[in-house]
């Protein structure tokens, strides 16, 4: 019998060139994620074709010999290659032929919407202990709906979309057990302000940087987005006006540097991001300020001043980005949503000079008053 790898037949597109497609079940803002993912591969010229994007699943079409490290991004939780793709007929003989799990006792899960009965019998018909894993409320995607993520020993892809089926066995899952920890033993941790591992990887990946660039974090707090940059070995530029947050930043990163034995320079400076110096940076990322902390919701008078007083803040700070960065370097940034007040992105971005490149994404959980836009700039 065949195991499943075995089966795969990669397609040739129109240039010629030997391609296989990957899948990605992704985290609870899918549309944020599935953009980390394809500015990642573009950022490195990797070739790449959204073949579908379906709630929190998609697939990918990159060149054979390609690899992922779900480690990298911030947002996917399991993702594996597509092994089969057709309709039900051929699905049921590629079934009969191919072995998808190759262990006689084990539980799975199952991502996509097809019914999951035509695995059952298979594994049945094998006699194989299997046990299906469904989980409970595990995920909470954006807007408050719940997802499922299981906690299986195989991940299985079965995903129908205009009559095309795909399968695949996912061969990553998400291990934030090195990011909890890393983030958990830092010298120092500032839980109220400081931005998630999570999102510091995200907002690296849409600013485009790539290992041995000039990254700039023009607020960089104690430094979670630099750590995750370093990591990814990307030279950092820290700056805060703070002079506390410098002294905690430059801890974290040196315990960091000694922690993971990594080489990648990092400097932290204690100035005002308007007098940022001018390196011709290859990327900025960064979670900008609101000016206070929020401890109860503001009413709808105060938001909009919040919002304002933002707006104005930033104007001439986005300006100076503008001038130290190369002109084709990208601005990764949150914008705070109070209340349901956005940022007058438009205004803003064409006031400081820049374009935008990325359209806000929401990233906002239930229990919040303050949420983000995240976006682009150019
Ligand atoms: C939301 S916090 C960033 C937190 C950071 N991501 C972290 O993980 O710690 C914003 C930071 O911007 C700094 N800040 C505000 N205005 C600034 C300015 N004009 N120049 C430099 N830093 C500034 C604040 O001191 C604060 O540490």
């Amino acid at each position: 019998m065949k195991t499943q790898n075995q089966s795969v037949s990669s397609n040739k597109s129109l240039d010629n060139q030997e391609k296989q497609k990957f899948f990605f079940v992704l985290g609870r803002n899918p549309q944020l994620s599935r953009t980390e993912i394809l500015e990642f591969l573009k950022a490195r010229n990797r070739t790449h074709e959204e073949i579908l994007f379906d709630e929190n699943l998609l697939i990918i079409q990159v060149n054979a010999g390609e690899r992922f490290n779900i480690q990298e991004f911030g947002g996917t939780i399991h993702l594996g290659q597509i092994n089969f793709e057709g309709e039900m007929e051929k699905l049921k003989n590629h079934l009969n032929q191919n072995e998808i799990i190759p262990s006689d006792k084990f539980s799975y899960a199952i991502h996509g919407n097809l019914d999951p009965q035509i695995l059952q019998d298979k594994f049945k018909k094998e006699h194989k202990k299997a046990s299906q894993k469904h989980g409970q409320k595990l995920l909470e995607f954006q807007g408050g709906e719940k997802g499922k993520n299981p906690k299986a020993d195989f991940h299985i892809f079965l995903h129908e979309k205009d009559g095309i089926i795909y399968l695949g066995t996912s061969t990553q899952t998400y291990d934030p057990t090195e990011v909890k920890k890393r983030d958990m033993q830092k010298p120092i941790r500032r839980e109220a302000l400081a931005i998630s591992p999570r999102l510091s990887k995200i907002l690296i990946n849409l600013s485009g940087a790539k290992p041995h660039d000039k990254l700039l974090d023009p607020f960089c707090g104690i430094g979670s987005i630099l750590q995750e940059a370093l990591i990814k070995k990307i030279n950092v530029h820290g700056i805060d006006k703070e002079k506390e947050a410098t002294t905690d930043a430059e801890k974290n990163l040196r315990w960091l540097t000694q922690e993971y034995n990594i080489q990648t320079k990092y400097t932290i400076i204690n100035e005002d991001s308007r007098r940022a110096p001018d390196l011709q940076f290859n990327a900025i990322a960064t979670e900008t300020p609101l000016g206070k902390l929020l401890t109860k919701k503001p009413s709808d008078n105060q938001a909009k001043q919040l919002i304002q007083n933002f707006e104005a803040y930033m104007i001439p700070i986005l300006k100076h980005l503008k001038k130290i960065k190369k002109p084709s370097s990208k601005i990764a940034i949150t914008f705070p949503v109070i209340r349901n007040l956005h940022v007058d992105t438009q205004k803003i971005t064409e006031k400081a000079g820049l374009k935008i490149y990325m359209q806000p994404i929401l990233e906002s959980r239930q229990d919040q008053f303050i949420s983000r836009d995240i976006l682009v700039l150019i």
